[in-house]
């Protein structure tokens, strides 16, 4: 059997090195990666690859940026050539980014099955590109993988057959559990000269927050006063540094003392900066994840999230408008240690992978 799995995005690369694991130790899948370009830095991508011991892709699409239809399309027209040449048993698609969506529409139109990973997460807002991504890949794909109770819930409601759908666990987990020991020997902490439990580690990416003035001028109001208060971990996403260059917020951060302005970090390196923070501090959907199960304070500056598990069960915390006030307030209790410890979800114990494997070998179509 040959199994196609998409990348593209710097989120998906985590969730794909387990299952391309699990396929290639079963010696029944012929696993195969395409690279669709989306993301293409050396520090978005490639040391990921290297970091998570994935081969080279087999096919690399190098779409680049552009607004969302242009990255789409273009997607799909290098795609298409690809499904054209390999005919894979399934095309294997995880998250919510315009790859997975541009990849699973090229597969249904040339009738190829496609199973999708981390199915079913509904934020409810369709102002986000992810959500729109989400609930056309959920509604055409022909297995569904789903990471978290609300899952199960949303794909029932939405009417999508009970056989096609399964509670598997959490793939990105697995990568956690299986690269956590390899994080803490980058000693990433102390290279930095920080003292674990001291410092905020901060990621802010999304267009609501970071595309207009008001936005980013609130997150520097809240980064300064935090900065008051201990040190300031801030790892910037490309775009999040392109627009505080262009709104002039960058000189003022890198100003300040206690605020380390950084690169993006590699898997590894952000894996142990964040299990060693007082409190995280994000807009990311997997770093929710990743903290509930390092059970580490989050604080998520959205007003919804997609992945309610992590509010019920684990540690994370929504602010839904971008007060600073709000947010120092909910740093001194992370930092004075009164935050809910919180529990893991079920089904996330690193195994995740192993049972897809085993519902797509079974699988008839
Ligand atoms: C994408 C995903 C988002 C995910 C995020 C993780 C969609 C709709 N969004 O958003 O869900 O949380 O990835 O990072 O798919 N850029 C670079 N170098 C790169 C990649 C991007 O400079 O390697 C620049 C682009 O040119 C663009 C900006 O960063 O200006 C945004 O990149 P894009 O891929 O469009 O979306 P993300 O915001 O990263």
């Amino acid at each position: 059997m040959t199994i196609l799995s998409v990348v593209g995005a710097r989120p998906n690369f985590m969730k794909v090195a387990p299952l391309h694991r699990a396929f290639l130790a079963s010696g029944r899948v012929h696993s195969k990666i395409v690279h669709t370009g989306q993301h293409y830095d050396a520090r978005m991508s490639d040391v990921f690859f290297r970091q998570l011991e994935l081969p080279q892709p087999d096919y690399y699409l190098g779409v680049g940026g552009g607004s969302h239809t242009v990255q789409t399309a273009g997607i799909m027209l290098a795609f298409e050539k690809v499904l054209e040449q390999e005919r894979p048993d399934w095309v294997l698609v995880v998250g919510d980014v315009n790859s997975t969506v541009a990849a699973t529409m090229v597969a249904k139109k040339m009738d190829i099955p496609v199973a999708h990973v981390e199915a079913g997460l509904r934020s409810g807002d369709r102002r986000m590109p992810e959500e729109i991504n989400r609930l056309m890949t959920d509604a055409v794909s022909d297995l569904l993988f789903v990471t978290e109770p609300s899952g199960m819930e949303h794909l029932a409601r939405e009417g999508v057959p009970a056989h096609k759908v399964h509670f598997t666990g959490n793939c990105m987990i697995d990568s956690l559990v299986h690269y956590r020991p390899k994080a803490a020997e980058t000693r990433t902490v102390e290279q930095l000269g920080l003292l674990p439990q001291q410092y905020l580690l901060v990621t802010m990416h999304r267009p609501s927050n970071v595309d207009t003035a008001e936005g980013l001028t609130a997150i520097t109001e809240m980064l300064e006063g935090a900065a008051q208060r201990t040190t300031v971990v801030f790892p910037m996403h490309p775009r999040t540094r392109q627009n505080l260059e262009k709104f002039g917020l960058a000189k003022r951060l890198s100003a300040h003392a206690r605020i380390l302005l950084l690169e993006p970090q590699g898997y590894l390196e952000f894996l142990h900066l964040m299990e060693h923070a007082a409190l995280v501090l994000t807009d990311s959907g997997g770093i929710q994840e990743e903290t509930t199960y390092l059970q580490v304070p989050c604080l998520t500056f959205r007003d919804s999230t997609e992945r309610p598990v992590t509010v019920e069960l684990g540690t994370n915390v929504l602010l839904a408008d971008l007060d600073p006030k709000k947010a120092l307030a909910l740093l001194d209790e992370a930092l004075a240690g009164h935050w809910k410890k919180g529990e893991i979800p079920p089904m996330w114990d690193g195994r995740a992978a192993e049972r897809i494997l085993h519902v797509v070998m079974s699988y008839e179509l």
